[in-house]
């Protein structure tokens, strides 16, 4: 999206706390970490150099995995100073350290609001003709009933943004009334892609993939996307 010398507005509906600290109680906890980013650390493969060059950077540029980067910093770290992005966060804990992370920043909006209803008053963007908008809840409750009722009022309020929605998949099987929901209430004058990957043994009692469905993805992106995505799930299975 950003080949074009045009501005660009990105929100981030659910920003989170847009850093984690790998070596703090939660994620030594669960863990998780080792059987993914943990897995492409180290990696020479040019495919994950983009990534793993700002893990670097927020790891003052040494070879130790101690803070890995949430959505918030990988969009600021891809701002020109043609762009913008406005983040919204419910939660008081994320908000200090998004406050603390980017509230100097003049391009970086942050907002304590309900990412959807922030998103249907805050498009179009003002200023910029072209859009990413990253959903990203934590499917708690309502998540999914916002979805369905959001996202159709924000593609009407601006037919052209790029939308991607993350979501959890347990089973590909558990996971199709989503992404056939979606696609219904886009509709067929929208092109959507829909991107999955299981990199745990199927079974509905925990998440075992993940799963991004986009509505106009850029030009290009199907084919780029794809052929990372196989060979991501394949570095990622599990035993
Ligand atoms: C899955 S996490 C987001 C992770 C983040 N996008 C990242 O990549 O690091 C979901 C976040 O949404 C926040 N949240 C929950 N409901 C929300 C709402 N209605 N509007 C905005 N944020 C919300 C939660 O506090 C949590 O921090």
């Amino acid at each position: 999206m950003q080949r074009k010398d045009t501005p660009l507005a990105m929100f981030d509906t659910h920003a989170g706390a847009g850093m984690y600290d790998l070596t703090a109680t939660p994620s030594q906890k669960t863990g998780e970490w080792k059987v993914g980013i943990g897995k492409l650390w180290g990696s020479n493969d040019p495919d994950w150099q983009p990534l793993l060059s700002i893990i670097k950077n927020i790891n003052g540029d040494t070879d130790k995995l101690g803070y890995y980067p949430g959505s918030p910093l990988l969009m600021a770290e891809h701002l020109r100073i043609i762009d913008t992005l406005t983040l919204c966060e419910t939660s008081d804990g994320p908000m200090k350290h998004l406050r603390d992370n980017f509230g100097n920043q003049r391009r970086i909006h942050i907002h304590q609001r309900d990412g959807y209803e922030a998103l249907i008053a805050l498009l179009p963007p003002k200023g910029a003709k072209r859009a990413l908008i990253h959903i990203d809840p934590p499917f708690e409750q309502n998540d999914y009933a916002h979805l369905y009722d959001t996202v159709p009022k924000a593609l009407h309020r601006f037919r052209q943004g790029v939308f991607a929605i993350w979501y959890p998949v347990k089973t590909r099987a558990s996971a199709l009334p989503f992404v056939n929901k979606m696609r219904a209430l886009v509709g067929d004058d929208e092109k959507v892609l829909n991107l999955s990957m299981m990199t745990g043994l199927e079974n509905t009692l925990a998440m075992n993939g993940t799963g991004m469905f986009i509505i106009n993805p850029p030009f290009g992106f199907e084919a780029h996307i794809k052929k990372r995505i196989v060979k991501l799930e394949r570095l990622l299975k599990q035993d």
